[in-house]
């Protein structure tokens, strides 16, 4: 079947969170998509909705089955059933975890810039943000695994979310690299969230590792979230799940899911959920190619066009991670600048940590048309920057 992502649909009027903004401006911000989701994901809520009655809902086998089944098909690897626990969002499921897994004033370890919403999970729920930083060489990141034993060994820190992949920089972490880290997370009784969202927006040929795969160590001391939700655009249906090996570990896990009241569907979240794992794959390769060849686009043509801003593309998520501090010192000030003057909304670097500062993160997840104005907009919003502040 042909899937067409070229097509401009109008998100104004629908509450998009991402699309409320002015009639000039652009928003390549927030992380979800500008395309509709797998036709077949539409056809089973359609068939929902004609159904009409809207009770609450439960968790059929069938949900089970789909995750289980995609894991196997997609990531080779094997989850089991009773691992696996619904729940309504990965945020929320974070947000929860934190408060069961740790204490008060606690620390929590996150290797930044990450997803800026980490912080949130963290801070609101008074525990402290231990900022692990990642290293940028040759252009993608890497882990600090001095900086990283060092952040571990420290007797407050008692849990790490790892992002993986990566948001924002795109990184797949290899297996050799998660086997470290769950070695020295092992060493110093640190447990870890692995939030991997992000894992099937991948460029083809390219393959994330699953935490808990690499090794018995892994698992043992790990929760994985995991969703539909990202890679076919139905964040707003709020279907999620995590799931773990270890059956203590799960059960305070699936405590606190329950205590906080967010372990329950709406009832659309499982019929699009199984939907989009059991006949979504060919819609979701297709996204795939059409993604990837933005990004090549876009880091083709920022590198003949836009010379101090450097590109990171990694083989991970739809987004841009824009290196500009040949222009600024603050990017948060050039992001304003971009948003006043252009129109072009792009998220700041600074709130994915202090490793973001200098950073812009651009969504490319949209049609090519929409993204070619977006780099038209960048084009034009630097060259007025670079005038206005007189760097050359
Ligand atoms: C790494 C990461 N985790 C979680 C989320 C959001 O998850 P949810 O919508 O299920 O709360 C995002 C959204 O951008 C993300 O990038």
């Amino acid at each position: 079947m042909n899937y067409d992502f070229d097509k401009v649909i109008d998100r104004r009027g629908t509450c998009s969170e991402k699309w409320s903004v002015l009639d000039n401006e652009l928003p390549m911000w927030i992380a979800d998509m500008d395309f509709q989701t797998a036709p077949e994901v539409i056809a089973a809520l359609e068939r929902r909705v004609q159904h009409g009655i809207f009770g609450y809902s439960g968790i059929p086998d069938a949900w089970y089955d789909a995750y289980i089944s995609w894991w196997k098909r997609r990531h080779d690897f094997e989850i089991e059933r009773p691992w696996l626990i619904f729940c309504t969002g990965i945020v929320p499921a974070i947000s929860s975890m934190v408060r069961k897994l740790t204490t008060p004033a606690e620390k929590v370890l996150i290797q930044t810039p990450v997803f800026n919403i980490f912080f949130n999970s963290i801070l609101n729920n008074g525990r402290q943000v231990l900022e692990s930083p990642l290293v940028l060489r040759d252009g993608q990141y890497e882990m600090d695994f001095d900086r990283l034993e060092d952040n571990l060994s420290d007797p407050q820190t008692s849990l790490m979310i790892l992002c993986n992949p990566q948001n924002p920089g795109g990184r797949l972490w290899t297996k050799e690299e998660l086997i470290r880290v769950a070695n020295l997370c092992a060493k110093y009784g640190v447990r870890v969230i692995s939030d991997e969202i992000h894992c099937d927006i991948v460029t083809p040929g390219e393959h994330y590792v699953p935490f808990a795969s690499v090794s018995d160590t892994a698992r043992d001391i790990s929760v994985t979230c995991v969703s539909a939700s990202k890679a076919f655009n139905m964040a707003g249906l709020q279907s999620a799940a995590v799931f773990a090996a270890n059956p203590l570990l799960r059960h305070q896990v699936w405590r606190a899911l329950n205590t906080d009241e967010v372990a329950e569907p709406n009832a659309f979240a499982v019929t699009a959920t199984v939907a989009a794992f059991n006949e979504g794959e060919a819609w979701l390769n297709a996204l795939n190619d059409y993604v990837e060849s933005n990004k090549q686009y876009a880091v083709s043509l920022m590198k003949s066009i836009l010379p101090r801003i450097h590109p990171i593309c990694g083989p991970a998520t739809y987004l841009l991670w824009l290196d500009v501090r040949d222009l600024t010192e603050s990017s948060r000030e050039f992001a304003d600048f971009l948003r006043n003057e252009v129109g072009l909304i792009l998220s700041e670097g600074e709130i994915y940590g202090k490793a973001g500062q200098g950073f812009l993160r651009m969504n490319l997840a949209c049609p090519a048309s929409v993204m070619k104005d977006g780099l038209a907009r960048l084009k034009t919003g630097t060259e007025l920057y670079v005038s206005k502040h007189h760097t050359s």
